[in-house]
């Protein structure tokens, strides 16, 4: 059978991950469009991938509008985009891989009434930054602690892959500094909904908890 050709439509975690597969198991598939609005894990998938210019977009509504590309395409935004564009490449007769919408059931149950991450439970003199936090050192949920350890381990993939396009302690450090990962979970969850904990604080698999994002 002839591998069948794919659009990746977001080129997060997900996107990039079943690429990679696909590069892996080159008789069974090739990535031949990609839609990505942030230029880095764009770039680098369209490289590894060998993919033409004019495949290559940073909205999925422009490789919508060329008509179809491929035998299939892997919605792999996030879940609260994931309506528009599977209806839009359905109507071009697209097979359809929608990435689910994750564990945030799970994770909203799980921390809908968060009873430890609360404002109350704050260490005192913490800081609303790890880098700038002077109980970070002996915090078990201290962000530069984690992805330091993971850089200097040379992990190149989730959770720093999500954090920096660069893998320099430079760049990580600008990261933890302005970055919504630099950021405790602690002060935070006092100002958050629950929904949003459940999903965003779940995100980095709590207890590891530097997973806001926006
Ligand atoms: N990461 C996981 O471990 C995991 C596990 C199970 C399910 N999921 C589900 O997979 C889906 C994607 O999750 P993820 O972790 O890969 O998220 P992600 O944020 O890493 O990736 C989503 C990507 O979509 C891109 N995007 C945003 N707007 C776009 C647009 N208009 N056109 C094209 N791309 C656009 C974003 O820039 C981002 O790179 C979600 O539904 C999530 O619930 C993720």
């Amino acid at each position: 059978m002839a591998p069948v050709s794919i659009v990746v439509v977001g080129a997060g975690q997900r996107g990039a991950g079943y690429a990679r597969w696909v590069r892996r198991h080159p008789d069974r598939a090739s990535v031949v469009a990609v839609a990505e609005p942030r230029q880095v894990p764009r770039a680098r998938l369209a490289a590894e991938h060998g993919i033409t210019a004019g495949n290559v977009a940073a909205d999925w509504r422009e490789l919508a509008g060329r008509g179809r590309l491929a035998d299939a395409v892997l919605i792999c935004t996030q879940d609260r985009m994931h309506a528009e564009p599977a209806e839009a490449f359905a109507a071009l007769g697209y097979h359809i891989l929608l990435e689910k919408p994750g564990r945030a059931p799970l994770r909203v149950s799980s921390f809908g009434r968060p009873t430890y991450f609360t404002a109350a439970n704050r260490p005192p003199g913490a800081a609303d930054r790890c880098v700038a936090c002077p109980v970070e050192a002996s915090c078990p949920y201290s962000a530069p602690r984690l992805y330091r350890g993971l850089l200097e381990a040379g992990e190149h993939r989730w959770p720093p892959s999500v954090v920096i396009d660069d893998f320099t302690p430079a760049a990580l450090d600008e990261a933890l500094a302005s970055g919504p990962y630099g950021q405790p979970l602690v002060p935070l969850l006092g100002v958050l909904a629950p929904q949003r904990v459940g999903v965003h604080g779940g995100h980095h698999m709590v207890p590891s908890c530097h997973g806001i994002r926006h």
